[in-house]
């Protein structure tokens, strides 16, 4: 009975095409999001209204969708690209956690995932620091 109830649980993951992830900006504000499996995290968090601004359009260009993720799914993460760790150089106070959500494809590793979204972003493509209002 029970490897009937494992062996379920294991095709229904296998099934799954979305995984819940859940965003943080600033104390109070949390947005629990389905992201499809396969698709770009910063399209997903935007298309449920995470205030990411991805300015360049996810050309790697600007670091407007810098995110920290929580240590576990970051470590699960594939490595950044070189291009990818030099945006991050630039990003407003980057972490050991940090990634550009427009260059990470949400995949079933990410499922539970906790990822914050910075207060303050640096968009390189006009030079100018923004504060988002929350
Ligand atoms: S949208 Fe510009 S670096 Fe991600």
């Amino acid at each position: 009975m029970l490897s009937t109830i494992v062996k379920s649980s294991v095709s229904f993951s296998r099934l799954a095409s979305t995984v819940p992830i859940s965003f943080h900006k600033g104390a109070d504000h949390w947005a629990n999001v389905e992201c499809e499996i396969g698709s770009n995290l910063m399209r997903e968090a935007q298309k449920h209204g995470v205030p990411l601004a991805g300015a360049c359009e996810g050309s790697c260009a600007c670091s407007t969708c810098h995110v920290y993720f929580d240590q576990p799914h970051f470590d699960l993460l594939p490595e950044a690209t070189d291009r990818e760790e030099d945006m991050l150089d630039f990003s407003h106070e980057p972490d050991v956690t940090s990634r550009l959500a427009c260059q990470v494809t949400v995949d079933e590793t990410m499922a539970g995932a906790e990822i914050d979204v910075p207060l303050m972003t640096r968009n390189l493509v006009s030079e100018e620091e923004m504060m988002d209002n929350l």
